[in-house]
């Protein structure tokens, strides 16, 4: 073989080389997206996506509360169950951006419950507006007695905002915050699954992609009673005729006569599983999930069933428990045994697994009733006295704890710590 045949040889070979990297790369490529067509900026399955960090919450926020005023009192359903309050800052500066699906924290100062004077109550309610208007948004829902507690005093704060904030009434807010909020660098096509309230997040993640002019598909199935209980369903109706990409799905579990001819009108029954199996096309998208724990639960199991990748999944329950996975497989034993956590209240000492993700969790997880909220060191209702040992963040938390506390929703042991609950 002479030279020339060999440097023939050798730059076949190379292009074989480059050819088989180009198609492996395609093959991957296809494989991640579920075949769908080309994606920019899609994640692959099971990565992590990116987070608020301390750095994000300084950067949008304010330290501690500060003073809004309400500028609009609007129902939004036609029971009068749902009511916006549109906030404007005192003093006069700018509204930094949120990210849409978070939310804001409030603190009342309500009557107490014992008639002693006032007390102070935390609620967070989620931002239900696309970022970048001059005012923010909420939507609360009364809160009445649990059905079969017809004896019990209403919701406290619900009531209060219902029945006494009015126009021209301040407020006390924390700045955005929370960890489930749109990714919009992404590309996927994007699932929207609210039951009832639950659908505040959404129509800010809603609104963020339709104003942003998208090109991803987005279907939102909104499950409620019937439609006197859908906040907002005329705007949403209408964004559905102006949008292709936007299919709007009602689910009624009890849809009356008149519900049942609205264009709209897509499942009777609660949004489950198998209507989400035979809605959708069969490639990957991007979930995001708000309503009770009992349809979250089911909600999330049946998508794991499905193949769903659990970084294809987000989701927000308005607590006070938030839905679990399945725990991952224990990791290989180690040589050092994980600290002990012993919770004094309850009287147990159990060895820390750091599948739980939080203290919260891990007591969650253990039976021990543990007071929490936003999930996401906002509110301050997690606060637990530290009796001994100390513990780490995941992030910086907005609700500063008091001396001697930590916040259990945000906070992983460092070695052996005592809790006060
Ligand atoms: C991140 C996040 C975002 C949220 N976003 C929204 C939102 O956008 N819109 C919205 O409407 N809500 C939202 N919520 C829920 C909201 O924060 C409140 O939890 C909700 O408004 C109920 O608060 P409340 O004070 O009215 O009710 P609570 O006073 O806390 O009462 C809750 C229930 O307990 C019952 N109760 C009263 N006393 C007792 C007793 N002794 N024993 C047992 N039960 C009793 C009440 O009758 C009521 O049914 C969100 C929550 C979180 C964590
Ligand atoms: S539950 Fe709100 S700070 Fe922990």
């Amino acid at each position: 073989m002479n030279t020339g045949e060999l440097l023939l040889i050798l730059l076949a070979l190379l292009l074989v080389q480059v050819g088989g990297f180009a198609l492996f790369g395609l093959w991957r490529r296809r494989r991640l997206l579920g075949g769908g067509a080309g994606q920019a900026g899609a994640v692959a399955p099971g990565a992590v996506l990116p987070r608020t960090t301390a750095a994000d919450t300084a950067a949008v926020g304010w330290p501690g509360f500060r003073e809004f005023e309400v500028r609009r009192k609007v129902y939004e359903s036609a029971d009068r169950s749902i009511c916006s309050f549109y906030l404007s800052p005192l003093d006069g500066a700018p509204l930094p951006r949120f990210r849409p699906g978070q939310f804001l924290t409030f603190r009342l100062d309500l009557a107490a419950e014992d008639g002693s004077g006032t007390e102070s109550v935390v609620r967070c309610y989620s931002l239900s507006d696309a970022p970048g208007r001059d005012d923010y948004r909420v939507s609360i829902k009364r809160v009445a007695a649990p059905p079969k507690r017809p004896d019990l005093p209403p919701g406290r704060a619900s009531s209060y905002f219902h029945d006494q904030v009015e126009v021209g009434d301040r407020l006390a807010v924390r700045a955005p915050s929370g960890q489930f909020f749109l990714q919009q660098e992404d590309a996927l096509p994007v699932v929207l699954i609210a039951g009832g309230i639950g659908i505040t997040p959404l129509l800010s993640m809603l609104g963020a992609l339709l104003e942003q002019g998208t090109k991803r598909d987005i279907r939102l199935f909104y499950g409620v009673r019937n439609g006197a209980e859908a906040a907002m369903g005329e705007a949403l109706r209408k964004c559905a005729r102006a949008h292709d990409r936007f299919h709007f799905h009602l689910c009624f579990s009890a849809p009356t006569e008149a519900d049942r001819s609205d264009p709209y009108f897509y499942h009777a029954g609660r949004v489950a599983p198998p209507l989400l199996r035979n809605s959708l096309p069969l490639r990957r998208h991007r979930f995001y999930l708000c309503g009770p724990p009992s349809m979250m639960e089911s909600l999330i199991s049946g998508l794991e069933a499905w193949g769903v990748e659990a970084g294809d999944v987000f989701y927000e329950s308005f607590g006070p428990a938030s839905p679990r996975r399945k725990a991952p497989p224990a990791p290989a034993e180690s040589a050092t045994p994980p600290p002990l956590v012993t919770f004094n209240v309850s009287g147990k000492s159990i060895p820390w697994d750091p599948a739980a993700g939080s203290l919260l969790e891990f007591a969650e997880a253990n039976g021990i009733e543990a007071a929490s909220s936003c999930r996401a060191g906002s509110c301050g209702c997690c606060q637990t006295a530290l009796s001994q040992g100390a513990v780490a963040y995941h992030h910086e938390p907005d609700a500063e704890p008091d001396p001697g506390h930590c916040l259990l929703c945000i906070s992983t042991p460092r070695g052996a710590v005592t809790l006060e609950v």
